[in-house]
């Protein structure tokens, strides 16, 4: 069962986060840290930035694996998750660039960008916290529903419901990505400690089926239920149907 965390705020929630990831670099300065893109991180990373603006401390040897990446997209694209990685963790925190991959999707290497992912994470030593956000398909990384629980970094098709949500990201819809190359819901499984955070009501049944619902790849979310380790930091709104 997940620890489920009540916060007031957005900020409250990074805070909490971001101090439980200081905590653990302060243990280990090559903490390998699982990063997620989207708008719910972003109160993580601002945080993580604040305490060490504050109290600064060597993060050089930290190291970080996005998870996930459009396909299609070049990597210096202001959309691409390689640029907002960088953009909303890597330059605040102040992380060492070359120590952060982010999957590849350049369509010239598709068919062993996963495997290669895999295998670069496995080097590592495997993620010791992985941030999550969800969609409101369910959705964890791109992993949408239907997708396998033993599933490993590869190529997806967005749902729909995904591409209408993250075209606020693009000057028209149609400039969505088709594809992208996700961490698979495996991948996410054999990290460390899972840290899924949600705000919102527009994820309120996303979380009720994530920490409560039927473990099922229809609802990619309650992976969660299958993991040992899992903080669940969610606000009023979005544990509502909880
Ligand atoms: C995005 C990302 C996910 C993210 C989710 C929610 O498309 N691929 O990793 O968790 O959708 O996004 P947001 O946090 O902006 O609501």
């Amino acid at each position: 069962m997940a620890e489920v965390v009540f916060v007031d705020s957005e900020a409250a929630a990074g805070t909490l986060a971001a101090a439980s990831i200081r905590a653990l670099i302060t243990r280990k300065p090559d903490t390998v840290l699982g990063l997620a893109t989207g708008s719910t991180p972003l109160s993580v990373y601002a945080a993580l930035a604040a305490s060490l603006a504050e109290n600064p401390m060597d993060v050089s040897r930290v190291r970080g694996f996005a998870l996930d990446e459009y396909v299609g997209l070049p990597a210096d694209h202001p959309e691409s998750y390689r640029s907002v990685i960088t953009r909303d963790a890597v330059v605040p925190i102040g992380l060492t660039p070359e120590n952060i991959q982010v999957p590849n999707g350049d369509l010239a290497t598709i068919e062993t960008a996963g495997v290669d992912y895999e295998a670069a994470i496995r080097a590592a030593g495997g993620i010791d916290v992985q941030i999550l956000g969800i969609g409101r398909t369910g959705h964890v990384g791109f992993n949408e529903p239907g997708s396998s629980f033993a599933s490993i970094t590869r190529i997806k098709t967005l749902a729909e419901k995904t591409r209408i949500d993250n075209a606020r990201f693009f000057a028209s819809p149609g400039d969505v990505p088709i594809h992208c190359m996700t961490q698979g819901l495996g991948t996410i499984l054999r990290a460390r400690h899972l840290i899924l955070l949600a705000f919102g009501e527009e994820k309120a049944d996303a979380i009720a089926a994530a920490v409560e619902g039927p473990i099922t790849s229809s609802k990619p979310g309650s992976v969660i239920q299958l993991h040992p380790h899992v903080t669940v930091i969610v606000d009023e709104a979005a544990a509502s149907r909880l």
